[in-house]
């Protein structure tokens, strides 16, 4: 692999354990069965990382687990799906995160959530030698680290785009909060910004997503798209106000749609396609990943996304 990744995909990393759905929730003292049982990886930017290296695309993470047995997975799986990991620090003190992911056969999932050494990144933990030798920083999971500071973030992003290396920003809002001064610092130095419309709504107070893009571009962002799941997206750029539909999938489970979009977003960048068509393939990966359980498995290979775009058309109107 080449030594200088094109992608770095800082935020938040994750040991996920799922289960297939169980019939009822057990009871107290109560015993159930599932069929199966998965530890896979989760977390922001470890599924963007393992998503683009489906694409093809030499992605490193950055992050922290913990000095524990799940963390040593965490690192083997990515690994094996291809990822660089040699900016994955591991916490003296922290555990890795981890989520249990309980499947109940008929019922929206239930997650049980340790945030571990995810609590101790901060924006010193991204290489700036590295990632001056890169083409995109994405940054995922934003607001809801609470290592991660606005100064440093938007000290980062600088020196990246000083470096002619453009900037994506995602985040999880935990909750309601004061959120728009936050913002204000990091969205100059943002190229490209996709936060979803629940996010975007408690953010800005707006629920017309082209509002809420508006609201972002006029704080800095360079191109804003807000995702809305099956009802697909809104681009806002300086010349584009586009709003996009979904690609016709069976929903299976929602989780890591948006890490994907992102994915194929970054995708389209590093291949310099026209707009629309890097929200073709963003919308694609978002829907190969909500067909399947689990964050990454149902996502496309690069095959298949070429296959499936030439099969398929997105509906994209101009506002
Ligand atoms: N049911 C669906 N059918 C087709 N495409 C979908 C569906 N759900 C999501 N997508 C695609 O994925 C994109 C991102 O989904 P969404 O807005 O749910 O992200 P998100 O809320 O950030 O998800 P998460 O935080 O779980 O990763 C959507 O804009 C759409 O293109
Ligand atoms: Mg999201």
């Amino acid at each position: 692999m080449n030594k200088h990744p094109d992608v770095l995909c800082a935020g938040i990393i994750v040991a996920d354990h799922v289960c297939t759905p169980i019939d009822h929730l057990p009871a107290a003292g109560e015993l159930v069965m599932a069929d199966h049982f998965l530890l896979t990886i989760g977390g922001c930017a470890a599924n963007a990382a393992v998503d683009l290296a489906k694409m093809g695309v030499n992605a490193a993470v950055v992050g922290r687990v913990g000095g524990d047995i799940f963390g040593r997975i965490v690192a083997d799986l990515l690994k094996e799906s291809g990822v660089e990991v040699s900016s994955l620090q591991v916490s003296p003190k922290a555990e890795t995160s981890q989520t249990l992911i309980v499947n109940v056969r008929g019922q929206d999932r239930r997650f049980i959530h340790s945030f571990g050494a995810n609590a101790e990144f901060g924006a010193v933990d991204i290489p700036l030698e590295r990632l001056k030798q890169s083409k995109i920083l994405y940054v995922g999971g934003y607001l809801v680290m609470p290592g991660l500071r606005d100064e440093g973030l938007a000290q980062v992003f600088a020196v990246a785009r000083e470096a002619g290396v453009k900037t994506v920003l995602d985040l999880v809002t935990p909750g309601p909060g004061d959120y728009l001064p936050r913002l204000e610092q990091v969205l100059p130095h943002v190229d490209v910004f996709l936060p979803n419309n629940h996010e975007a709504q408690l953010i800005t107070g707006e629920s017309d997503p082209l509002r809420q893009a508006e609201r972002f571009r006029a704080l800095g962002a360079h191109t804003v798209v807000i995702t809305m799941g099956g009802d697909g997206s809104v681009l806002v750029s300086e010349r584009l106000r586009l709003r996009a539909g979904v690609y016709p999938i069976e929903f299976v489970d929602g989780s890591g749609g948006g890490d994907a979009f992102d994915a194929g977003y970054i995708y389209g960048l590093l291949q310099g396609i026209e707009t629309e068509d890097c929200l073709r393939v963003a919308s694609a990966l978002g829907a190969s990943c909500v067909r399947a359980i689990g964050t990454t498995p149902g996502v496309f290979t690069r095959a298949e996304c070429e296959t499936f775009l030439r099969q398929h058309t997105l509906k994209i109107e101009r506002l």
